[in-house]
C-alpha cells in the first residue's frame, strides 16, 4: 500500500513552487502546521541526471528530512527514457512518491516539451508516466492544469486513466497563467470523468473555495507565502515575537541545509512575508531587510525576541 492510499480524506498537500519550498521553508511550515502530504520545487530531469550538475541538483532541490514525509519529489522534462532513470534515482534518495509536473506554463519549459508542453503530446506524456511506472515502485502522480488554451477535459480523463494514484489539477488553462479566477466551477465536471473512481483528485487554484467533498484533496501554493501557519488552527500569530520565533527557525534550518549553497537573498525574500503586514513594524522590517547575511539575521531576531 503506498502512502497515497493511507491518507484520510479530504487531505491537505503544500504544493510545489520553484525557489520557495525547499526542505527549510518545508520544516518551518510543518512547525508552524503540517499539510498531510509535501512536494518538492520541480526538478528538471535532465540536470538530475546530468553527470555534472547531478551533485548539485541534490543539495539545491532535493534535500529532506524525516518529519517531511509523506514527501513527493516532482520532476519535469519530456524523454521517457529519461523519466525513468530520474525515478530510479528519486526513489534511491528515499522519496515517497514521484510527481510528474504537466501544467508548467514557463515558456522555456514549454518549448522543451515539458510542463504544460505533454498536453500538445498527450501520448507521448502518457509514455513519460508509463516509463516512470515501470522504473520504479514508487507511486508516480502528476501535476497538471485543466488544459492548455482551452479546458481539455480529454486531457484530464486520459490522465484519470493511465493508473496514478493522484492528480493534482490547478484549475486554470496553462493560457490562462495566474491570472483568471480558478474554475472551481468544474469539480463537478472533472469528477464525471471515466477512471476518476481510481485516482485521487486533488484541487489546486487560490486555495479552497468549494466543500472538499467534492475533492480528495487540496494543495496550497500561494496562500502560504508569508504565511507558514496556513494549515494550523490558529492562523497567524498576533504577536511579532512569535512571527519573530518562526523566521529565525527558517534562517536556521536554511543555514543548516543550504550554506555554502544557496546565496543569502533566497531567504532574504521570505522576511517580509513573516513581518510585512504587522503594524508598527516599519523599523523591525528595515532592521531585518538591512542583514547581510544569516548569522547577523539570527542575531537581529535573537535581540528583537528579547
Ligand atoms: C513562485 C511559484 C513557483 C511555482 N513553482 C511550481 C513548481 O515548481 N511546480 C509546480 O507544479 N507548480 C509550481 N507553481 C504553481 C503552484 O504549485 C500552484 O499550482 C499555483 O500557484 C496555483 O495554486 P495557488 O493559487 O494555491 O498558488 C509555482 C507557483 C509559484 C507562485
Amino acid at each position: 500500500m503506498n502512502f497515497w492510499q493511507k491518507l484520510s480524506k479530504p487531505f491537505t498537500a503544500l504544493a510545489p513552487m520553484h525557489d520557495v519550498t525547499d526542505t527549510a521553508f518545508r520544516q518551518t511550515v510543518i512547525a508552524c502546521g503540517r499539510p498531510d502530504v509535501l512536494y518538492t520545487e520541480f526538478v528538471s530531469i535532465d540536470g538530475l541526471l546530468h553527470e555534472k550538475s547531478q551533485k548539485r541538483i541534490v543539495q539545491y532541490y532535493l534535500q529532506f528530512t524525516e518529519i517531511e514525509r509523506p514527501i513527493v519529489a516532482q520532476i519535469w522534462g519530456n524523454d521517457p527514457k529519461k523519466f525513468s532513470d530520474a525515478a530510479k534515482i528519486i526513489e534511491s534518495l528515499g522519496y515517497d512518491g514521484v510527481d510528474i509536473n504537466m501544467g508548467c506554463p514557463d515558456k522555456k519549459v514549454v518549448a522543451m516539451g515539458g510542463g504544460a508542453g505533454h498536453m500538445l503530446e498527450q501520448e507521448k506524456a502518457i509514455a513519460c508516466i508509463k516509463a516512470a511506472q515501470d522504473a520504479t515502485t514508487l507511486p508516480i502522480s502528476v501535476k497538471t492544469r485543466l488544459g492548455f488554451d482551452e479546458v481539455d477535459l480529454k486531457w484530464i480523463e486520459k490522465l484519470m486513466q493511465s493508473d496514478i494514484p493522484a492528480l493534482a489539477v490547478h484549475l486554470r488553462t496553462k493560457k490562462e497563467l495566474s491570472k483568471a479566477p480558478a474554475h472551481w466551477e468544474l469539480v463537478d465536471e472533472l469528477n464525471k470523468l471515466s477512471g476518476r473512481e481510481r485516482v485521487l483528485l486533488i484541487g489546486n487554484g487560490d486555495w479552497p473555495r468549494l466543500n472538499l467533498d467534492h475533492l480528495d484533496g487540496v494543495m496550497v501554493g500561494r496562500g502560504i507565502l508569508g504565511n507558514p501557519w496556513f494549515f494550523s488552527e490558529s492562523g497567524k500569530p498576533e504577536k511579532l515575537e512569535d512571527r519573530l520565533k518562526i523566521l529565525k527557525l527558517h534562517a536556521e534550518l536554511f543555514e543548516k541545509h543550504f550554506l555554502g549553497i544557496k546565496s543569502f537573498a533566497m531567504l532574504k525574500k521570505h522576511i517580509r512575508g513573516y513581518v510585512g503586514s504587522f503594524h508598527g513594524a516599519k523599523n523591525v522590517r528595515e532592521w531585518l531587510m538591512d542583514c547581510k547575511s544569516i548569522d547577523e539575521l539570527i542575531a537581529v531576531c535573537d535581540i528583537l525576541i528579547a
